[in-house]
């Protein structure tokens, strides 16, 4: 049995389609757009006879029934960051629907059931937070995270999940949404974003550990001032202040480079208030996003960077005030599940080699309930998050064979 490349290529079109037109690719969760595309996915699951529900996490899952109700799943997500790319996420959602569309052709009847997950805002929504899906399916999220509320509409966690196909009334008990002693694995099928199997020319990554996501919110308080009439050493400039944590950040993730474990430290979005040219900042809001394979290393750095706020606020006579929004462990994967998908690249001949994920995936939070193994495949340029994001048929095609055998392998 082999997947239909050119049909999973076309469904990629497809859904890229599904974009806000100004700035493609733009599928942002929780919005009408990410509505009409999940709307679409549904129906494309009924078609070939999945079983299709929305769970209590807002998560829309196909199952493909086998002789008995035990499971292994697959999944991924289908919203995008802003102005992103068409691969990120969807090709794990869309290899799963080729492989039940394929073992369906082949009237393939497995031993256990396979559910396909497309995963509730897996992206760093307005909320701040990512992986809302598949932390609150299985069951990772607290009271506060349920109560955050959107950056702009200012609506609660609780609602949106609910308007999205959740039911949050339910997921209070607390409980995965899952059956979880029937789950007895979980796959995921996403681009690298990153460069390795590119420059190394390989086929496919098997995905040994998911770096753990760190994240903070700083807020930095100034005086807003006149541009021209306010002296040099007579301000406290919000931006001033803030660009000198980050320089200070982004030195202490450059002195980890030697230490040969993975670490880093972006900030990505940053907001200033008034936001004039001729005004000095009042406030500056920025997120601090760190990775790494190792949280001792997170601790030790978040220490020295916290000590080094206080010499800033003197600086700049500013305030600074943090708080964390979430902090995960790394997530390592299933021997077991990974020398299956390391068997089935041998018999596929792909080139394949054993790799972590800077990147984070629903797949850190479905190991906390069940064992989990992730395929990458090549992208361009090893880029992500940006319209230029690509794969090839072929990349595509590899791994969506490999995921196909290694389903086979654990459900017959
Ligand atoms: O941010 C991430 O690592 C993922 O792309 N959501
Ligand atoms: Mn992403
Ligand atoms: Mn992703």
């Amino acid at each position: 049995m082999k997947i239909n490349a050119d049909r999973l290529w076309n469904t990629h079109k497809i859904l890229a389609s599904f974009t806000e037109p100004e700035r493609p690719y733009t599928r942002r969760s929780f919005t009408p757009l990410y509505k009409e595309a999940r709307a679409w996915l549904e129906k494309a699951f009924k078609e070939i006879g999945l079983v299709v529900k929305y769970d209590a996490a807002g998560n829309l899952t196909g199952l493909y029934e086998g002789e008995t109700n035990q499971i292994v799943a697959v999944g991924s997500h289908t919203d995008t960051v802003p102005a992103g790319g068409r691969f990120d996420g969807v090709s794990g959602v869309l290899s799963f629907l080729e492989v039940a569309r394929c073992m369906r052709e082949n009237n393939y009847v497995p031993k256990k059931s396979i559910l396909g997950i497309d995963f509730l805002a897996e992206e760093p929504s307005e909320f701040g937070l990512s992986c809302i899906g598949s932390r609150l399916a299985t069951g990772n999220f607290n009271d506060d995270m349920l109560s955050l509320r959107h950056h702009k509409t200012n609506q609660s966690l609780l609602d949106v999940v609910d308007e999205f196909g959740g039911n949050t009334a339910a997921l209070k008990q607390g409980k995965s949404t899952f059956d979880v002693e029937k789950m007895d694995a979980y796959f995921e099928l996403h681009i690298e974003q990153g460069p390795i199997l590119e420059k190394k020319e390989l086929d496919v990554g098997l995905v040994t550990c998911i770096c753990s996501v760190t994240r903070y919110d700083f807020t930095i308080f100034g005086r807003a001032d006149h541009a021209g009439n306010t002296p040099m050493d007579m301000r406290a400039d919000a931006v001033v202040s803030a660009a000198k944590m980050i320089d200070m950040i982004s030195k202490i993730a450059h002195e980890s480079l030697d230490s040969g474990i993975f670490f880093t430290a972006t900030v990505g979005n940053m907001s200033v208030y008034p936001n004039a040219s001729n005004v000095i900042a009042k406030r500056v809001n920025f997120t601090l996003d760190i990775r790494s394979e190792d949280n001792n290393l997170v601790a030790k750095n978040l220490a020295k960077i916290f000590d080094g706020v206080s010499e800033i606020e003197q600086e700049t006579n500013t305030k600074i005030e943090y708080k964390k929004i979430s902090q995960d462990e790394p997530a390592l994967s299933d021997e077991k599940l990974l020398s299956i998908l390391e068997n089935n690249a041998k018999k596929l001949d792909l080139k394949y080699t054993r790799l972590l994920s800077g990147a984070g995936h629903d797949a850190a939070y479905m190991c906390t309930k069940m064992p989990m193994a992730m395929i990458f495949i090549p992208c361009k340029g090893g880029r992500s998050h940006l319209p230029e994001e690509s794969t090839t048929k072929t990349q595509l095609e590899n791994g969506a064979n490999l995921l196909l055998e290694s389903l086979i392998t654990c459900t017959s």
